[in-house]
């Protein structure tokens, strides 16, 4: 039997953590769900079975073969302080994503790094995600270059409650014409039938936090320290699926043909991408499903070796849930 734990078990990723193990399960894995606050006592289908949610105590952490923790980055702080050592850590926060040591993974990309770990591993961030596993395909064939990427994020990003107040402010507008700002703690304005952007605080080089996630963590997963990639990452008012408006500049003359082969061949992957008959992803489409979807693949008018594309992914799942499941899963093959 293996002792995996789901901390943060009611919150958007920790749910969908519990929907793809109970779709999806893992032989022998013996589930334990714990919360915080608003969670306690909740109970989640799993197998057949109403599994509640607990405080999360942390001797039955200690006592787990894998913790995942679905946590904010200072509650995934404050508990790998106080159970490292112990249980193979997975942590979706940001909290260790760039300390050196600590693998930052996305199986289908770097998959071999989880077998380095030294009790500790990181899931990147949402955008990060379905971002790496387009270039990856694109950097073996063609090499890269240079990336700029816009992302169009949806509120579910920063966790349940950025949905209430979606629903919120939109009820709002549509019945009173107007939303009272100061009522938006999620957000620096108003969300609704708005677009906002900046994600998280700003940094002293005029980037947000955000913005400097996707750069340092696309270098750091694939390996290339020095990788010229700027973005700019925008809210918009979208319950679920992050979209992204990429260009890429490669090495070697790009060929638009090779790039939707090697991408749609891609594990977790998939090529939507017919324009004239409206063929192209969208985040209505992609939701509570596991794949990043890429359309609009085309040759930049601009450079000579740019290639411009777009990407949508459900944030929740691919973005966060389905990546940690698939790094369990790579942990308990045991392949390297
Ligand atoms: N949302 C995304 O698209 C996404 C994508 C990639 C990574 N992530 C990361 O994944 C983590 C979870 O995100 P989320 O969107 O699921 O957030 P969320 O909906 O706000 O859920 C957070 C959960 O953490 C629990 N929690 C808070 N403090 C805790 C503590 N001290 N001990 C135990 N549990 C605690 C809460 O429990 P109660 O409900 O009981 O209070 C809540 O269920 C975050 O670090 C986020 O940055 C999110």
């Amino acid at each position: 039997m293996v002792k995996l734990v789901v901390v943060g078990a009611g919150g958007l990723v920790g749910r969908r953590v519990i929907s793809i193990l109970d779709k999806d399960p893992i032989p022998g894995l013996q589930l334990y769900l714990t919360g915080h606050s608003d969670s306690i006592g909740r109970k989640m289908e799993y197998r057949g079975q109403a599994l509640q949610i607990t405080h999360t105590d942390l001797r039955l952490l200690r006592n787990a073969d894998i913790v995942l923790l679905c946590t904010p980055s200072q509650a995934s702080v404050e508990l790998v302080q106080a159970i490292r050592g112990g249980p193979v850590i997975i942590d979706t926060s940001s909290a260790f994503r760039m300390e050196p040591g600590v693998p930052l993974v996305v199986p289908e990309v770097n998959g071999h790094e989880i077998f380095s770990h030294k009790g500790l591993i990181s899931g990147p961030n949402c955008s990060t995600i379905q971002l790496v596993m387009t270039l990856y395909p694109i950097l073996t064939q063609f090499g890269l270059s240079r990336v700029h990427v816009t992302t169009y994020q949806s509120v579910s990003g920063a966790g349940y409650k950025a949905i209430s107040e979606l629903e919120r402010t939109s009820f709002d507008f549509i019945t009173i014409g107007s939303t009272n700002c100061e009522e938006s703690s999620q957000f620096p304005h108003p969300i609704a039938f708005n677009l906002i952007p900046q994600i998280d605080g700003f940094e002293a080089n005029g980037y947000t936090r955000e913005e400097m996630k996707m750069v340092n963590e696309t270098r750091k997963i694939l390996g290339i320290p020095d990788l010229p990639i700027s973005c700019t990452c925008v809210r918009v008012p979208v319950f679920i699926g992050h979209s992204e408006a990429c260009l890429v500049e490669t090495k070697k003359e790009p060929c638009v043909d090779v790039i939707r082969e090697d991408l749609n061949r891609f594990p977790g992957v998939t090529v939507l991408d017919d324009p004239v008959n409206h063929v192209y992803p969208t985040p209505v489409h992609c939701q509570d499903t596991d794949e990043v979807y890429v359309g609009r693949i085309r040759r930049d008018l601009s450079s000579d070796k740019g290639v411009l594309y777009w990407i949508v992914a459900d944030n929740l799942r691919r973005g966060a849930a389905t990546n940690a499941c698939n790094i369990v899963r790579t942990l308990l093959r045991g392949e390297k």
